[in-house]
């Protein structure tokens, strides 16, 4: 077990579970102050269940502005005069489809989750990481390196987030404030059975021609993700890199986590983009002649 030490505050997006949670329980066995970002009263309960009494549950939704704001004013009035040691931004979504007839809603509905909400909160937060020269962690993903047919809105939102990770490390360099983006290949937590009830939502709404366009792949590329989520590592090895990032002396801007996300970007990085693609329609089983 790691030992306990006083390592400061940290605020953690979307710790009812997963990533967010094994961060949430890993960093309060350090010693920190975690104030768990959950979106419903019991999630803070049951993730209070399983940590020290130091932590405390944050009602936080990404998505609204009102909340952002009140959760970042209750940290101030907890914290005082000290500031926060690291802002962990995890919530996210995937949002799921064909690309040709995906509403525009949803597309907007993940970009608001998973790159303009991280945004939000960094903003608001900014203020008492820089009374304690804190550290900014995005939880990025293989998918801000290598993109895949019809999680499009997903590995846009992960591109985005690694443009805007390197764009805020530089801003915030003058005053030492540390932003590193973490990097999971397949880590076995709920939103691959999440992402799979919210494309088939979507899915059942798109028109007949959609359908018969799209059904053979969009079925393989869903047996693909059943059994990936069922065989990703465990969220507490993405806790790990979060940790060194909050507390090693100096950070890695990227941490790569997972064999799988290695051999992605590396393929990404060194194949022909046409090679590439060959590869991903291949290993997704999607069909030559829909
Ligand atoms: N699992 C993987 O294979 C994998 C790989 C690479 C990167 N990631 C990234 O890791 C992060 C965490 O995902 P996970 O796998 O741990 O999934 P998860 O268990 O589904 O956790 C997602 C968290 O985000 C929260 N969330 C969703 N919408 C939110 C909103 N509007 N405001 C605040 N919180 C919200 C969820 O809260 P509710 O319970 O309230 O919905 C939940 O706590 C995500 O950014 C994901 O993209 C995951």
């Amino acid at each position: 077990m790691a030992s306990k030490q006083n390592f400061g505050a940290v605020v953690i997006t979307g710790a009812s579970s997963g990533i967010g949670e094994a961060s949430a329980i890993y960093l309060d066995k350090l010693g920190y102050q975690v104030f768990a970002g959950v979106r419903r009263d019991a999630d803070g309960e049951q993730l209070r269940r399983k940590t020290s009494v130091r932590l405390t549950p944050l009602l936080l939704d990404v998505r609204d502005e009102a909340s952002i704001i009140a959760a970042a004013n209750t940290v101030s009035a907890a914290l005082n005069t000290v500031g926060l040691a690291g802002l962990v931004n995890n919530a996210g979504i995937v949002v799921a489809g064909p690309l040709e007839f995906l509403p525009v809603a949803e597309l907007r509905k993940q970009l608001e989750v998973n790159v303009i909400g991280q945004i939000a909160v960094t903003q608001a937060f900014l203020p008492l990481l820089r009374k304690a020269q804190g550290r900014v962690i995005n939880i990025g993903s293989d998918n801000g390196k290598v993109s895949v047919p019809f999680l499009g809105p997903y590995c846009a939102s992960k591109f985005a987030m690694e443009a805007l990770t390197d764009a805020l490390r530089m801003e915030l360099q003058p005053w030492g404030i540390e932003v590193s983006i973490i990097e999971p290949g397949t880590v076995t937590t709920p939103i691959w059975d999440k992402s799979i009830t919210l494309a088939d939502d979507i899915w059942n709404k798109l028109p007949p021609q959609a359908h018969k366009l799209y059904s053979a792949a969009v079925d393989a590329t869903r047996n693909t993700a059943n059994k990936l989520g069922k065989n990703g590592f465990p969220a507490e090895v993405v806790a790990l890199a979060v940790a060194h990032a909050l507390t090693a002396k100096k950070p890695k801007t990227r941490y790569v986590v997972g064999l799988d996300a290695q051999i992605n970007i590396w393929l990404a990085k060194i194949l022909p983009d046409r090679l590439l693609d060959k590869l991903i329609i291949q290993y997704l089983g999607l069909p030559k002649n829909p």
